[in-house]
């Protein structure tokens, strides 16, 4: 049975344990928030992903998973993996402070023959400095970058299917990393030639999904704005059949806004790389102000469409706080901005809803949250649909019927309702507006 310590045991780590402890490995996981560590122990957690909680309630109970505020805790693992968090800086560089800390707290604890992988985002370079500044003077490790790649909300299936990059300081290193990987994990593992090659692996898949998704905004936006009726999901489906190569023109969907933790800071480590190796990159910057724009360019249309009814004091109903359908992660959530803006135009009527979201993380982001979804729908000018989750997945022309005000917005910023949907809005006398649906 393999033994493995995962630092730094928030939404990633808390994963990355409870899957493999679930797999049959003695895990550990070591944070310094005791609160999170007490959590953990008590067979709870506290991260908003599906199944999570079931999942760390199982392990701890069968023994396979604790956690722990001591770094010594590294001295009984064959493999430490790092997943402590990789902030913004004020200067709009990776933050790495937090990596830092971890590597030098667990490097008197470490000893010869262990595997030490870090998965925590970073530039190219970064784990090479930690590990020839602070690991390997303290024991002979095979130190590796193995980029975490899956997406919250479908965080426990994506661990376990998603291909494993593996990069390490030496080939003994990187073969020790992969065996890992293959040895726990039932997926496609890819040995690439160093720790910076897998650093950059990470940075490019989030500038990808960045450009891309800033790509389906810009072509949302001259959907909206040109005088013809156009689908910008229907666009997309039409140029996502064409193949290119080995693959498809794969154009992302346009929606309110980009949040979580990733995909806000991922694309600026790129643009500081650039900038401190003499190169003026454009792109991260492009596609992080397309996609800021969002949630302004969302709360503008429904700003636009009270006012042309001459709705002053119009009650707003905004389903879906978290950023991302299916998960109650807020972290950088564009509903934020999108609420700053309501509010600028004058909009203080606001009704948020998400039964994703916990009343502590909430709290946390100073929002005060409705639980009763028919309360927040009751007697609605406009809704505007953040997420697709599945209580708003749920509701139905019935239920915008009885619950809003006569001749309504329905502002779908991320639900893709259907055509016989809209019809079926329209029919009803609800007026239907989406990110690119001037339909
Ligand atoms: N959240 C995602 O979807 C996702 C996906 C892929 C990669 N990543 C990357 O994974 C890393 C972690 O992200 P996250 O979302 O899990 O962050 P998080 O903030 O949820 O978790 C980080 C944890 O590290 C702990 N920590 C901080 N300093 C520590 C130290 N010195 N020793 C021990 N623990 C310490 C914190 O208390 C926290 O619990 C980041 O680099 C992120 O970019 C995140």
């Amino acid at each position: 049975m393999k033994r493995v310590a995962v630092v730094g045991f928030g939404y990633i780590g808390s994963v990355i344990g409870a899957v493999l402890a679930d797999r049959g490995c003695q895990v550990v996981g070591i944070d310094l928030n005791q609160g999170l560590v007490d959590a953990v122990n008590r067979g709870e957690c506290p991260i908003p992903e599906p199944g999570i909680d079931d999942l760390v309630a199982k392990t701890v109970a069968a023994g396979r998973l604790s956690a722990s505020t001591d770094m010594a805790a590294v001295a009984g693992a064959d493999v430490v993996v790092v997943t402590v968090g990789t902030p913004l800086s004020d200067e709009y560089d990776a933050d790495l402070s937090h990596i830092r800390a971890a590597c030098m707290g667990i490097a008197p604890h470490l000893h010869d023959g262990q595997v030490l992988m870090v998965k925590s985002t970073v530039p190219p370079g970064v784990t090479r400095r930690m590990a020839e500044e602070v690991l390997l003077p303290a024991a002979r490790i095979h130190v590796a970058f193995s980029p975490e790649r899956l997406a919250e909300g479908a965080a426990i299936r994506e661990f376990q299917t998603l291909p494993i990059v593996v990069g390490g300081m030496d080939r003994a290193a990187t073969a020790a990393a992969a065996a890992f990987w293959r040895s726990v994990l039932d997926v496609e593992v890819i040995e690439v030639a160093s720790p910076e090659t897998a650093e950059l692996v990470k940075l490019a898949c989030n500038q990808w999904i960045d450009l891309n998704i800033a790509l389906a905004h810009e072509l949302a936006k001259l959907a909206d704005a040109l005088p013809w009726p156009i689908d910008t999901l229907e666009v997309i489906r039409g140029a996502n059949s064409l193949k290119k190569g080995q693959h498809y023109v794969n154009i992302l969907t346009p929606s309110n806004g980009v949040g979580g933790y990733c995909l806000t800071k991922d694309p600026w480590f790129i643009d500081a790389l650039g900038k401190s190796n003499g190169l003026d990159l454009r792109l991260s910057a492009a596609g992080r102000t397309v996609n800021d724009g969002m949630p302004a360019y969302v709360a503008d249309a429904v700003d636009l469409f009270l006012k042309g009814r001459g709705k002053k004091a119009a009650k707003i109903a905004v389903l879906g706080y978290s950023f991302k359908t299916n998960s109650g992660d807020c972290r950088f959530t564009p509903v934020d901005p999108l609420l700053a803006a309501l509010r600028a135009a004058g909009h203080d009527d606001l009704h948020i809803a998400d039964p994703m979201v916990s009343d502590a993380e909430a709290a946390h982001h100073g929002v005060v949250l409705t639980r009763d979804l028919d309360a927040a729908l009751d007697g609605a000018d406009a809704v505007i649909i953040n997420a697709a989750h599945d209580a708003f997945k749920a509701l139905g022309v019935a239920d915008f019927s009885r619950l809003l005000s006569p001749g309504a917005l329905i502002y779908d910023g991320r639900i893709y309702y259907d055509r016989a949907m809209i019809d079926a809005l329209t029919a009803s006398g609800f007026v239907y507006r989406g990110v690119g649906r001037s339909i």
